[in-house]
């Protein structure tokens, strides 16, 4: 089933709630939500408070987007405020499957996230370990940027990686991957055509009329 993750970043934080509802009414399940620390990428956006606050007035499925430097520092906190899954980047920490432990220990769903320039090979060792893998589209740090073609090659090739485990539904549970990063209406038959099933739009949602943007998007990405 192919799922949107509308990314909070794009939106209007004067008028959250508004929007959140907005996106629900839709049709949304999932909310993406990115965490930046000024070291792991140049840009600072929010963290728990914000998370915890919006917790507390929706049923949304929490995508949690940890972009920080040793996420198991607050793997916990990131628990405690209501994520649903995180994924962190591989690139971020030394040990992955000891985050991907810690995570699943809190009771989350775990995912793996990789920059534009890290290989789909970095996330073979953990596919059987983990809920969903991350395939950037585009360098992490800010929202708005356009997609980078050849990061849907790496969606490919993980997709490949996973069926041949089978890791495909039929011979085990499915795995969850994700594309973020300049996707829109325009371009999302690529990102689905290359094996993603969980596609993160910031922009394309949130900037204008986000009700009907969620709708246009989600009618694109049925079937
Ligand atoms: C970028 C973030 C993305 C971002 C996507 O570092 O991880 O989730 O919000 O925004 P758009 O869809 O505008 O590219
Ligand atoms: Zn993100």
């Amino acid at each position: 089933m192919n799922i949107l993750s509308p990314s909070i970043l794009a939106a209007d934080f004067y008028k959250l709630g508004e929007q959140l509802r907005e996106v629900e009414t839709a049709g949304v399940r999932y909310l993406h939500i990115d965490v930046m620390d000024g070291a792991f990428v140049p840009s600072i956006s929010f963290g728990m408070p914000v998370i915890s606050t919006i917790r507390k007035h929706t049923g949304l499925f929490f995508d949690v987007h940890l972009m920080i430097e040793k996420p198991e520092r607050y793997l916990e906190e990131f628990a405690k405020c209501g994520a649903d899954l995180i994924n962190f980047h591989v690139e971020a920490t030394k040990d992955v499957e000891s985050v991907i432990r810690q995570i699943r220990g809190l009771g989350k769903k775990a995912g793996i996230t990789i920059k534009p320039n890290t290989p789909a090979e970095a996330v073979k060792p953990y596919l059987g370990q983990v809920d969903m893998v991350l395939v950037m589209t585009v360098e992490p740090g800010f929202g708005g940027q356009k997609l980078i073609p050849h990061c849907l090659d790496k969606v490919r090739a993980v997709r490949e990686m996973a069926d041949a485990m089978g890791l495909d539904g039929v011979h085990g549970p499915a795995l969850d991957i994700e594309v973020d990063g300049g996707i829109d209406r325009e371009n999302v038959h690529l990102a689905l055509e290359a094996g993603a099933n969980v596609i993160v739009a910031g922009s394309a949602v949130f900037r204008g009329d986000a009700e009907a943007n969620a709708r246009a998007l989600l009618e694109k990405m049925e079937g």
